[in-house]
């Protein structure tokens, strides 16, 4: 899939925008300040309903201006068909459209435009908290299995529950009700997990060769519980909740569980965060969501998009090209930005490429 015809109203410093993109690389050129990560960012909206730079919206939108609104034209290339969507956001009302039919869920716009955004924040991905790479599986499990979105949204409802009734002395009479199900859930939630690992690490494998030069890495999944405790142990969950109740009741939330659950990345046996060179976890984070995407892509039988935020910043020329290379190589379709620099040491000329440039937050095709 791709996306074609892409508006954007008040996100940032882009007033009103039309931008039509090319099913293959789309490369938008500007200076610093100019309104790049401002398109980024709407792309963001779109596809997850929310800026990957901001969990604020008020800040998104353009100053002096109530509401946001990004709309699209998604072009399926298996089916010939073409889908219009949109979103509308201010900082009390969000409303989506899927061709023609308002709907509530903003996951069924995540279903409609499976985006992965890369970003100079990306390396987050391996330096920041397990919140960050949790979700990141997630994304993959979103999208290999549609029930896997229910049981986790019943899994938050069940925490939400049990860490109230720690709170609420009043409540504590349903503790035992509320651990039961918490308990029942950890396994068949860690599968999907489970099962997103195993399609992204069968990517990561073939996207590695010739990037990533580092030792050789390791990802796994830790469950968010004592390492000697299994997942679908009931008997042993039940006695670990069971001595953990008074520390969670002094915490009023719940300890234990694979909503702690880790992504644990290592290289040569040590946590990448802490051994790995600035350029390497940059290009590691890139690899990770390349990977990430491509899972996705194989999932849905059609491939996903992937925007890049400045690929060129903190990376030699060297690796630049090869990264590039990667990034044609997964045939998706790319929406790039970079800095008139930027794109002078990219070794473009032989390259099928749609070049856009960006001034104040206009956009020109070139
Ligand atoms: N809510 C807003 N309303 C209007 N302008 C904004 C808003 N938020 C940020 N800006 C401005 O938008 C401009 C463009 O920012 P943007 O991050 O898109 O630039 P960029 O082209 O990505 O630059 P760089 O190359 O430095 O990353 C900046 O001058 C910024 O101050
Ligand atoms: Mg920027």
């Amino acid at each position: 899939m791709w996306l074609g015809e892409f508006s954007i109203q008040n996100c940032r410093i882009i007033e009103a925008a039309q931008v039509t993109f090319s099913p293959k690389l789309n490369l938008i050129i500007g200076d610093n300040a100019s309104g790049k990560s401002s398109l980024l960012e709407a792309l963001s909206i779109l596809s997850r309903g929310r800026s990957y730079r901001s969990c604020r919206i008020q800040e998104v939108i353009r100053h002096h201006s109530d509401q946001l609104l990004c709309t699209a034209k998604i072009h399926y290339s298996q089916q010939d068909k073409v889908i219009p969507i949109g979103i509308e956001r201010s900082a009390k009302q969000t409303t989506i459209r899927i061709n023609q039919e308002t709907v509530k869920q903003q996951a069924s716009l995540s279903q409609t435009l499976p985006m992965t955004v890369i970003q100079p924040e990306s390396v987050l991905l391996i330096t920041g908290g397990p919140s960050i790479r949790r979700a990141f599986i997630d994304w993959i499990a979103f999208y290999q299995d549609e029930n896997f979105y229910i049981e986790w949204k019943k899994y938050k409802r069940i925490l939400k529950q049990r860490n109230h009734c720690l709170r609420d002395r009043s409540q504590a009479y349903a503790l035992p009700y509320w651990t039961e199900q918490l308990i029942k859930r950890q396994a068949p939630l860690h599968q999907y997990r489970l099962n997103a690992l195993s399609a992204l690490l069968k990517n990561f494998t073939t996207y590695q060769t010739g990037l990533w030069e580092g030792a050789k890495v390791n990802i796994r999944l830790s469950t968010g519980l004592p390492q000697e405790i299994a997942v679908d142990d009931t008997k042993a969950l039940e006695k670990l909740f069971a001595s953990r109740l008074e520390q969670d009741k002094k915490s009023h939330q719940t300890f234990y569980g694979i909503h702690r659950s880790d992504l644990k990345i290592s290289v040569a046996g040590y946590a990448a965060a802490k051994v790995v060179s600035r350029g390497q976890l940059k290009i590691l984070a890139i690899l990770l969501l390349i990977a990430q995407s491509a899972s996705i892509s194989s999932e849905k039988g059609e491939k996903g998009i992937i925007a890049i935020d400045d690929l060129t910043a903190e990376l030699d020329s060297h690796n630049q090209q090869r990264l590039l290379n990667l990034l044609l190589k997964t045939q998706q379709q790319l929406i790039m930005t970079t800095t008139p620099n930027g794109l002078e040491s990219m070794q473009l000329d032989k390259v099928e490429k749609h070049l856009f440039e960006v001034k104040q937050g206009n956009f020109t095709a070139l």
